[in-house]
């Protein structure tokens, strides 16, 4: 027998169909209340599926995250990063032709018009990465016309590649104009992500060529970043899209959320919290703090991972392999013990807050020298693959509809206005 979920009030009784674990919203209306048809009220869409999506599957109690189905630590280390990106747009792992001809096509398309320089160029020397970075993805669209073309599958797949392949350029670029450096343009000799590291760190050198255990375990961070279904940044680049945006404007978006510090922007707040601890003798005092609610563990606790966030898990390995080549970064003691002494209290184990993507992610960007407000633009960069697979999904999805939430109205009504000179 279907499931269906009984409503009873004085006025009505409903039987509601459900599906997928979940009932229609809108059947809701059906139910008459004092203050209109029934609504659901959901601030951070706590419980709401606001898409159906066969792209990224996550079992926040187990600690699952799967692409496309296949668990992402059997991709992380194993596959590429423009495999997974292939993987998450077109549903299937690449062939070594269908990899080949991808590749191809990104590496052509990583150069940006020259007056996306100048845009970069236009900011202050104290600009943060993130602003020149939502500013040089908004305005690709006005580069690429044939973006607005929504309903044209080849503009839109010409301007996924468009907008996977000048992500890093972009973002390198966003980097050296903090520092004063001379852009470099992208090498055709090199893979996405060494070229990325090529665009970062570039000196005097013909061709940069990063150390290969950095390089690997650099492409392992992007795999790990590259989608995370419907997370805050995500959720911004389809209600974006729900309004007929094009890919570039609605990853704009997507920028913008990423930054703030309850998401991609905790990376940085980790490390600014590692140091204000300042020393592993003083964990338990600022654990104490965090108890007494002065502060957040930055690093710890996801609305959906009620588990280990088996990102974290591969990143901390990552660590290794980076510290080989850096030396460890010192902070490491601090964070280490940090884990240890919040994963044995209570407070943290009855709020079931574990260590998540961000934990250990900062302490590695900051052994390869990058500084802090770079930490979430080494997200961006990667999450690209994920936005556009998601906007493809939301935009030739059927079921979709422009993004429209209901509000609780809570303020006056039909107040008669009071002229200026009569006002208290
Ligand atoms: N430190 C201390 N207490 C915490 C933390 C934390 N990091 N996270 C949650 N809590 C506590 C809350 O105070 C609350 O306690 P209460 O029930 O006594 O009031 C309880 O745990 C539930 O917390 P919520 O804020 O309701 O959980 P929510 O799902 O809304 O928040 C979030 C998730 C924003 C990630 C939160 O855990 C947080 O702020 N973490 C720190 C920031 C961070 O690391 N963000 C990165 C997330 S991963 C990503 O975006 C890539």
């Amino acid at each position: 027998m279907a499931e269906a979920l009984k409503i009873s009030t004085e006025q009505v009784t409903l039987d509601l169909p459900i599906t997928d674990g979940t009932i229609k919203a809108t059947d809701l209306k059906a139910v008459p209340t004092s203050a209109g048809p029934l609504a659901t009220y959901d601030p951070g869409l706590m419980n709401t599926a606001s898409c159906r999506s066969a792209i990224t599957y996550i079992d926040g109690d187990a600690g699952v995250l799967e692409y496309r189905g296949y668990p992402i630590e059997q991709l992380a280390g194993n596959a590429s990063h423009l495999e997974v990106a292939y993987l998450l747009l077109y549903g299937e792992l690449p062939t070594t032709e269908q990899l080949a001809a991808w590749e191809k096509e990104i590496n052509t398309h990583r150069f940006v018009h020259e007056n996306v320089r100048g845009i970069i160029q236009s900011f202050r020397y104290d600009a943060h990465p993130m602003g020149k970075l939502m500013s040089g993805v908004a305005s690709m669209q006005t580069f690429y016309p044939s973006a607005r073309r929504i309903d044209d599958p080849e503009a839109r797949r010409m301007n996924i590649v468009r907008l996977i392949a000048k992500m890093p350029t972009i973002a390198a670029w966003s980097y050296r104009q903090s520092i004063g450096r001379h852009y470099v343009y992208p090498n055709d000799e090199l893979g996405y992500v060494d070229n990325f590291l090529a665009m970062l760190f570039q000196s005097q050198q013909r061709v940069y060529r990063p150390d290969p255990r950095v390089s690997h375990a650099m492409e392992v961070l992007f795999v790990l970043h590259a989608d995370h279904e419907q997370n805050c940044s995500t959720n911004a680049v389809r209600a974006v899209a729900s309004a007929g945006n094009d890919v570039y404007t609605s990853a704009g978006a997507g920028v913008g959320a990423l930054f703030g510090p309850a998401h991609g922007g905790a990376n940085e707040a980790v490390l600014k919290m590692l140091r204000e601890i300042g020393s592993a003798d003083r964990v338990g005092e600022f654990i104490e703090g965090v108890k007494a609610g002065n502060a957040r563990l930055m690093g710890f606790g996801h609305r959906v991972y009620k588990n280990y966030d088996p990102r974290a898990k591969i990143i901390k390995k990552a660590c290794d392999e980076v510290f080989e080549v850096t030396g460890v970064n010192p902070l490491l003691q601090i964070a280490v013990e940090l884990e240890k002494v919040a994963l044995e209290d209570e407070y943290f184990a009855t709020r079931r807050l574990y260590p998540n993507v961000d934990f250990y992610s900062g302490l590695i960007y900051e052994a390869l020298r990058f500084p802090p407000e770079m930490f979430t633009v080494l997200f961006a960069v990667p999450r690209t693959a994920g936005w556009c697979a998601q906007w493809l999904e939301g935009v030739t999805d059927p079921e979709q509809k422009i993004m429209r939430p209901k509000q609780i109205y809570t303020g006056h009504r039909r107040r008669a206005f009071v002229p200026q000179d009569a006002r208290a």
